[in-house]
């Protein structure tokens, strides 16, 4: 199987580009996963790159993700500080996962240091903006090609 890495975004991302742009930038979503897709063919990966403002559908995919992903990458936006549902749904996908923020969250509000997903990640990024996309996709490249087996 082609190496396929998983990009999940969550509540809101799909307002970047308008939504308060002096934290989180000008860049839109679509342009971030032109980057993304741009990115991962000079690399040689597949990337499926999705947004949903819904928990519920976020943890499917996460869940499907077990059969057709090498890794995750998951921006969970709001649901970062609130998703008992995603934590668990990544714990139990067993792949490899890096948490991305645009911002960085530990200079913010004290609600945003709070993250369900970090205990359950292989590694945290933040601050980066839309560039963290490109660096997480190289990490998680790099720690699929070093893990063979499911946890
Ligand atoms: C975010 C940070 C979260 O705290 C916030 O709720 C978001 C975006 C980021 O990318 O910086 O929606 O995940």
């Amino acid at each position: 199987m082609s190496e396929t890495i998983l990009i999940l975004n969550g509540p809101n991302l799909n307002l970047l580009g308008t939504r308060e742009p002096k934290i989180y930038g000008a860049t839109t979503l679509a342009d971030i996963e032109a980057n993304c897709q741009a990115h991962a063919a000079e690399i040689g990966v597949s990337i499926d790159f999705r947004q949903s403002n819904i928990e519920g559908e976020l943890v499917s995919w996460v869940q499907q993700a077990r059969e057709t992903a090498s890794a995750i990458i998951i921006n969970a936006a709001a649901y970062t500080h609130t998703s008992v549902a995603l934590h668990d749904a990544l714990k139990a996908a067993g792949l490899p996962v890096v948490e991305l923020h645009l911002s960085n969250v530990y200079k913010r509000e004290s609600f945003r240091h709070k993250s369900f997903i970090s205990s359950v990640a292989d590694g945290v990024m933040c601050g980066f903006g839309a560039h963290g996309y490109v660096m997480a996709i190289d990490a998680a490249h790099q720690i699929a090609a070093t893990r063979t087996t499911k946890t």
